[in-house]
């Protein structure tokens, strides 16, 4: 393994100016992220680590990550990786996730804290009665779990989606009436691209189910000509007033890949800092909200978790086991 080339304090300065934020990135909070990031990748090659991000977290995590990516993406990483270890920047369910699927690494989440409320919205005993009363009226019920969900969530689910792939997967599944768990809104867009019954749970992220479509109907006022692109967690009615409705990954290809030059981007805010970062040709305005679990991912946390080797992600081998059945469909009905 050899050491990334750490930026130095004045390339850090510079290459965060698209992010219009200087009074956080200052000369010397620069200075000071450049000699962490400096010890992080030497401690990568001590530790035979990688660095696994989601695309929601701070702009210096970027700086670095070995792969920044989607659900989806990061679940796929996660299969190939044969470093000892993954630090996994991002939130409880997706570094879990990724030890689900490679359980010989050492899968680490640098802050036990980054949990996710929609994952929080359904337990595994509910979800097993709700199943079970919804059987007796459809009996091919077939129950669709978003990844942001636990592992003992998983392992009584019979497919796991997430935003990338969700209306995909649902029409794949043999059955017609599916338990989709625990978002609704994603149900409910999944609904309108489907004929097939989708039943909600009724979870929501409190990060996307605060926006509202007078916010955006606001800037469309101002700003005619932007394209308008949109988390599928947020409301339908929200979703209603889209130009692309997308996963995190997929706003990043729709914004690379099209003519317009200016977007509202409609979710968590690291979204729109990671587009400010890599398209600073283009403009981005935020009509976003703070993930407080995905900020609780700090650099110094980072740093913390490879020289401690703190929180090791464990579970149970007969959860582990059902969970990475309903990875694994997934990842063969979107390959
Ligand atoms: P993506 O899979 O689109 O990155 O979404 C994950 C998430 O938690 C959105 O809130
Ligand atoms: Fe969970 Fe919402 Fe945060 Fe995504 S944005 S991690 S769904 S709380």
């Amino acid at each position: 393994m050899t050491q990334a080339a750490a930026p130095s304090a004045q390339e850090l300065y510079e290459s965060f100016i698209p992010l219009g934020d200087p009074a956080t990135y200052t000369p010397e909070a620069c200075d000071r992220l450049a000699r962490t990031i400096a010890e992080i990748n030497e401690l990568k090659v001590v530790r035979r680590a990688v660095i696994l991000a989601h695309n929601y977290q701070r702009p210096e995590i970027f700086e670095v990550a070995d792969f920044v990516g989607d659900s989806l993406e990061l679940a796929q990483k996660a299969t190939t990786v044969d470093a000892e270890v993954i630090v996994f920047c991002g939130v409880h369910f997706m570094a879990e996730t990724a030890k689900i699927l490679n359980p010989k690494r050492t899968v680490l989440l640098p802050d036990l804290r980054a949990g996710c409320s929609l994952a929080d919205s359904v337990d595994a005993d509910s979800l097993e009665d709700r199943k079970e009363e919804l059987k007796k009226l459809y009996p091919d019920l077939q129950v669709a779990c978003y990844v942001n969900t636990t592992a003992e969530v998983k392992a009584v689910c019979d497919v796991c989606v997430t935003s990338s792939n969700a209306i995909r997967i649902v029409e794949s599944l043999p059955t017609n009436n599916v338990l989709f768990v625990p978002d609704e809104n994603l149900a409910a867009h999944v609904q309108e691209n489907t004929k097939k019954n989708v039943i909600a749970w009724n979870g929501n992220c409190y990060v996307h189910h605060q926006i509202t479509p007078e916010q955006i109907e606001n800037v469309r006022k101002h700003l005619p000509h932007v394209k308008v692109i949109v988390h599928p967690e947020c409301r339908s009615d929200v979703l209603q007033l889209a130009d692309a409705v997308l996963s995190t990954s997929g706003m990043i290809k729709y914004a690379k890949e099209s003519d317009a030059q200016e977007f509202l981007v409609v979710t968590e805010c690291g979204l729109s800092d990671r587009l400010l970062l890599e398209l600073p040709e283009k403009k981005f305005y935020k009509s976003c909200k703070l993930c407080a679990y995905m900020k609780m991912i700090t650099i110094d946390d980072t740093l913390r978790s490879l020289k401690e080797m703190r929180h090791p992600i464990e579970l149970e081998e007969s959860v582990r086991v059902g969970a990475e059945r309903s990875l694994r469909r997934m990842l063969e009905l979107s390959a």
